[in-house]
């Protein structure tokens, strides 16, 4: 009797953290910073991989938008909505050349879209606002994959309600191959050496339910949460089987930026940023990723290594400019968190490697540029803010928040043209925008870092910083139907932080 009295006072003393869940789940202090490694029990989940159905030269997906429920914290049935599945969504996978055609059936009790981030196709195929799915119908999207092997994801994007649906689950990962992914010798076999990790914060209800913006803080800056799930596990831990290990990170937070590195500071070498791989690998400890972002690395391990991933705050954000106090607290303040734990033991020999090329990637001239377009990014804390939203929304782009029966820009199919983004507000947005893959020109003036040198579709923009983008917009042309730009933290999209474009 002792012995099982003693055994549920451990128990409950190294729980502290890991299953008295009433006082932690609720916690708006964050709950990740408290926690130890040996709090990170829980086995990773790898999403199931789905190749779709080859079928008439067509390659068919069915999936289902569906509620769900899930046992993020035991004894806790948390209200979710996944796709095929009660959290997230399988990793759908495609190649290059594919027709794909998309069965999207909508059992939600509310309308929704699946948004198709990062893929290059027509507009109507988009998934963005204007291809909602009411309850109970579907929607048959069909478009060839014309674009390099890569790691793209899919969520919500219906009209104001984007943030909400992506919180309870409605995300997944998309990815791209193509001659040149089967082709290098890299870590490629999934699941084994080649290992999705979307990580996403949130914040819990003391009943397990998703607690989803609750007050102005979370309306101006985002919505942090204090639990960190890797692909929808708490504190998980990940055993590691392999010398090299590859890893498809998704920042799939609605508002948290991420500055990730391992415990013992270890490099690692990012091989592919959003629109596939790099040129060359890059060495880097620590990688930042704001929401929408993807980052490829891939990482050494010896036996019996024990690291944690971990999140650090950010120095850019840190720094004495006059808003950068205020961009800090905004963008997560400055204590550091965990975010999993890998454990290696019984390293196999295997013989992939880290190339020393992994792609050529075309470049646009400046001198054939088109047309050079600017946009402010701005948030303004106005009454209707203040009074909860009932007047006009504080989030604009060029002084003008989203409205979906007006364009904002008309692009000539097949121009090369420059875009210009100044961030005039205290806090950092990563900008995103449909339809291309770009390339980053400048910050400021200064050519990016070598990591933000490939292929990209959403680029963090600091307080008082002007970032510089060239693109192609090519293939699709439709005069009605458009793409959207906006800002990923998705609160702010919500609130108007998006605009729309359509090329003709
Ligand atoms: Cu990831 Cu407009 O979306
Ligand atoms: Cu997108
Ligand atoms: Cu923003």
């Amino acid at each position: 009797m002792a012995m099982t009295r003693r055994r549920f006072l451990q128990g409950a003393a190294i729980a502290g953290a890991a299953s008295l869940v009433p006082i932690y789940l609720s916690r708006t202090a964050f709950a990740g910073y408290t926690y130890t490694p040996n709090d990170f029990i829980n086995p990773l989940a790898i999403p199931r991989e789905h190749r779709g159905e080859v079928f008439n030269g067509k390659r068919i997906f069915n999936l289902l938008l569906q509620h769900g429920e899930t046992e993020f914290f035991k004894g806790y049935k948390t209200p979710t909505i996944g796709v095929n599945t009660s959290y997230l969504g399988p990793v759908l996978r495609v190649n290059r050349g594919d027709k794909v055609a998309i069965n999207v059936n909508n059992a939600l009790s509310q309308p929704s879209t699946l948004h198709w981030h990062g893929v290059h196709l027509p507009a109507k195929m988009d998934g963005g606002p204007h291809q909602e799915i009411v309850s109970g119908r579907s929607w048959h999207p069909k478009f060839e994959i014309k674009q390099p092997a890569s790691t793209q994801w899919f969520h919500s994007h219906v009209h104001n309600y984007t943030g909400a649906q992506v919180y309870q689950g409605l995300a997944g990962l998309f990815y791209i191959d193509d001659e040149n992914s089967q082709r290098l010798n890299i870590p490629k076999t999934y699941g084994v050496d080649d290992i999705p990790l979307v990580i996403q914060d949130r914040n819990f209800n003391d009943d397990g339910s998703f607690r989803y913006v609750t007050n102005m803080h979370e309306r101006m800056a985002g919505v942090l949460g204090g639990h960190i799930l890797v692909n929808g596990v708490v504190r998980p831990r990940h055993k590691i089987g392999h010398k090299l290990t590859r890893f498809r990170i998704l920042n799939g937070s609605n508002a948290r930026i991420y500055n990730l590195h391992f415990s013992d500071n270890r490099a690692f070498q990012q091989i592919a940023s959003d629109g596939g791989f790099l040129e060359k690998p890059v060495t880097l400890t620590h990688l930042r990723l704001s929401p929408g972002e993807r980052a490829e690395i891939i990482v050494e391990f010896q036996n019996n290594d024990d690291v944690m991933l971990q999140h650090k705050p950010l120095p850019s954000l840190n720094a004495g400019m006059g808003m950068g106090m205020m961009a800090m607290m905004m963008s997560g303040g400055n204590t550091p968190f965990q975010v999993m734990r890998f454990s290696a033991s019984n390293i196999a020999n295997d013989t992939s490697e880290i190339p020393e090329t992994l792609a050529s990637l075309q470049n646009w001239p400046e001198q054939q540029v088109n047309k050079v377009r600017r946009f402010g990014l701005d948030m303004t804390m106005g009454m209707g803010m203040m009074s909860g939203g009932g007047g006009r929304s504080g989030f604009t782009i060029n002084n003008q928040s989203f409205d979906m029966q007006r364009i904002d820009e008309v692009v000539t199919l097949n121009d090369i043209e420059i875009w210009e983004f100044t961030n005039h507000s205290p806090m950092p947005h990563p900008v995103h925008i449909h339809d291309i893959q770009f390339r980053i020109l400048t910050r400021n003036g200064q050519p990016p870092e070598l990591n933000e040198q490939g292929f990209k579709d959403t680029v963090l923009v600091h307080p008082d910083e002007t970032v510089r983008l060239i693109t192609r917009f090519e293939n699709y042309a439709d005069d009605t139907a458009p793409y959207m730009y906006h800002c990923h933290i998705l609160e702010h999209e919500d609130q108007g932080m998006m605009g729309q474009f359509i090329v003709t």
